[in-house]
């Protein structure tokens, strides 16, 4: 049921500010079968993320002589939304694999692995809104947990305006009931963006401002990854000792 209002007395319906995120816990190297994973909750999202390879790309005829290809595929669990969902790829995840796909694609250095390919599986058990954000974002981990040569560690983030305001990470009432979403991936080194959508209206200045917002936000997650990442390469000394 929609409620009457997002924002009450500039708190919004779980009590956050404007600009404060979803609390979010991310752990690499989760599991065993995979080269490469990492598993991230992300308000009420949780996700899997596992990375293969790189290795032969098959069919053959997929293969580049130049470069590696990337391959995302995002998934939702049946039981990830209330509804329980048509199990299988439908519009809506061909479309979050293929904008996943070319924004790994863009930091992964892929000219040094020709004709292989490097295959991400993302796995939603459960979602509640922002799910392509937390998808990448765990993906990233996965690669470095894979330790797949990358220019940046990729991140990922959205903002939008709800009850005329403009909020980071909208929550699921948030998402289904505000005015628009504009989930970014960047680079966080250099900025540069490799991810940029939009749903709903924003005015110039309101998207200047949701841009900003969404990037200031991604650092924060970035140093959230790091740890994550950090704190795998210390297990592995632990048990080395
Ligand atoms: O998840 P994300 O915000 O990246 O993508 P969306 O298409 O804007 O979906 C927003 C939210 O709607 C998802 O995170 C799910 O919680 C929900 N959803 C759903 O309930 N059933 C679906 N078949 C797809 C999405």
């Amino acid at each position: 049921m929609k409620p009457e209002k997002l924002i009450v007395d500039g708190r919004r319906l779980d009590g956050r500010g404007p600009n404060d995120l979803r609390k979010i816990k991310i752990e690499a190297g989760v599991l065993h079968r995979a080269d490469g994973s990492c598993y991230l909750e992300w308000g009420g999202n949780k996700v899997f993320a596992a990375v293969y390879g790189p290795r032969e790309a098959v069919p053959r005829h997929t293969q580049n002589p130049l470069r590696a290809i990337v391959k995302a595929r995002y998934n939702m669990a049946a039981f990830s939304v209330e509804d329980r969902k048509r199990p299988g790829p439908d519009r809506r995840s061909v479309e979050i694999s293929k904008v996943i796909s070319e924004a790994l694609e863009r930091v992964i250095l892929t000219e040094q692995f020709p004709r292989a390919s490097v295959d991400v599986c993302i796995e939603v058990l459960d979602a509640e809104a922002g799910t392509r954000c937390a998808g990448l974002t765990a993906a990233a981990v996965a690669l470095v947990d894979a330790g797949i040569p990358m220019r940046d560690i990729p991140v990922a983030c959205a903002a939008g305006k709800i009850d005329g305001q403009v909020v980071v990470d909208l929550g699921k009432e948030e998402d289904n009931y505000g005015q628009a979403d504009l989930p970014i991936a960047i680079a966080p080194r250099t900025g540069e963006v490799l991810l940029m959508q939009m749903d709903g209206h924003l005015t110039v200045e309101e998207f200047n401002k949701a841009f900003d917002m969404a990037v200031e936000s991604c650092g924060k997650v970035s140093e959230i990854q790091k740890k994550a990442i950090l704190q795998r390469y210390h297990a592995v000394d632990e048990v080395i000792e």
